[in-house]
């Protein structure tokens, strides 16, 4: 029977700790680091320190949110406070229950496994999860009739880390398992004006506090949008103003990306647009704005959504999505004739 678990160790879509740092120096390693996200660090950080204290490995994580608010960091921080090993995986690269058979057995205790969206997990996979996360076992049946062998592999206990757009889209069996879950909220402008200062220290970019809350207030509460931001900003700095980041330097770059001062992108105010001029502001069911501008309604939900609720331009009602006054203005459109909602709503609560 074929039991190649070692060979599956080294698969391409598992990336040791020290790549991911070295790949993505802007990436904080430790939690004080880390900025924002205060009350999931606070108690992120007493789970660590009681888990290391007792010398057990931490429970298992269930990280959530909107995509590049930093559940990979998050991960990789959480393994290098508690001093040990992290590998990476994620839903869609586990194709086989043999798999991640193969990664479990290969850990050591108290390492982290991450798997980002982790919602995306097979059935079969899923399956063999369970008792690994509950009992640190598994069971496998390979072969088939006179063949068929089942083993009981016993496991490290270690420590599983899995990041989610939506707490709301994993099964109840394997959200049960995670003894902690938290949310990931969108950052403050100020919050992402103080990473954009710390990415531009690491990449030794000057910056003035200005030029880093114009990128800030740019990036739809999104870090990895705001370093993305930041390094385009340093491109035009450097060949067209005088190499420092300030608010003329950042506005010039921002407006030449067309990104606008609230950092709605073309995607935005197409979404925008499509519910004032086909909708007439709303309400509108998902599903059919997601055919009108041609995306996946999750990717609507996902990406566009959170930000554009946030600052109070879209809500999301009972019978559908509706533009507000304030995104009706934005968007250049005065109110006649369009059905606005009359309070922005801010988050749904996605669990
Ligand atoms: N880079 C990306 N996310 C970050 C965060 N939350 N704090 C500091 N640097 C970051």
């Amino acid at each position: 029977m074929e039991m190649d678990f070692e060979n599956r160790i080294l698969s391409p879509s598992e990336i040791p700790i020290d790549a991911l740092g070295d790949d993505n120096p802007l990436r904080p390693k430790r939690l004080e680091d880390y900025i924002g996200q205060d009350k999931v660090k606070e108690n992120l950080s007493v789970f660590i320190q009681a888990a290391v204290q007792r010398g057990e490995a931490l429970d298992h994580v269930l990280l959530y949110g909107p995509p590049g608010l930093g559940k990979t960091t998050l991960a990789g921080i959480i393994a290098n406070e508690l001093g040990t090993n992290l590998r990476i995986t994620s839903g869609p690269a586990i194709e086989k229950p043999g798999d991640l058979a193969a990664m479990l057995t290969s850990l050591n205790e108290g390492d982290v496994l991450f798997i980002d969206e982790i919602h995306r997990l097979s059935r079969a996979v899923e399956e063999i999860l369970y008792p690994s996360m509950e009992d640190f076992a598994i069971d496998i049946v390979t072969g088939k009739g006179q063949m068929a062998a089942s083993y009981h592999l016993p496991l490290q206990k270690f420590t599983l880390v899995g990041a989610t757009t939506r707490a709301g889209q994993l099964t109840a069996p394997l959200r049960d398992r995670f003894g902690v879950i938290l949310r990931l909220e969108l950052y403050s402008p100020a919050e992402l004006a103080q990473i954009v200062k710390r990415s531009a220290g690491i990449l030794d970019m000057p910056i003035d506090d200005e030029g880093a809350l114009e990128i800030a207030s740019r990036s739809r509460g999104t870090p990895r949008i705001a370093n993305r931001l930041l390094k385009r900003v340093r491109d035009f700095a450097q060949v067209i103003s005088n190499g420092v980041i300030n608010a003329e330097s950042a506005k010039t770059a921002l407006d030449k990306l067309e990104i606008d001062e609230l950092g709605l992108d073309a995607n935005d105010r197409r979404l925008l647009d499509a519910l004032v001029r086909f909708y007439k502001g709303g309400p509108v069911g998902i599903e059919t704005l997601a055919a009108a501008i041609g995306e996946e309604a999750v990717t609507i939900e996902d990406v566009y959504e959170p930000y554009l609720m946030q600052i109070g331009f879209l809500s999301r009602t009972p019978r559908g999505r509706c533009i507000t006054a304030a995104g009706c203005k934005h968007m250049g459109y005065d109110f006649e004739g369009v059905t606005v909602a009359s309070q922005p709503t801010l988050f749904d609560e996605n669990i």
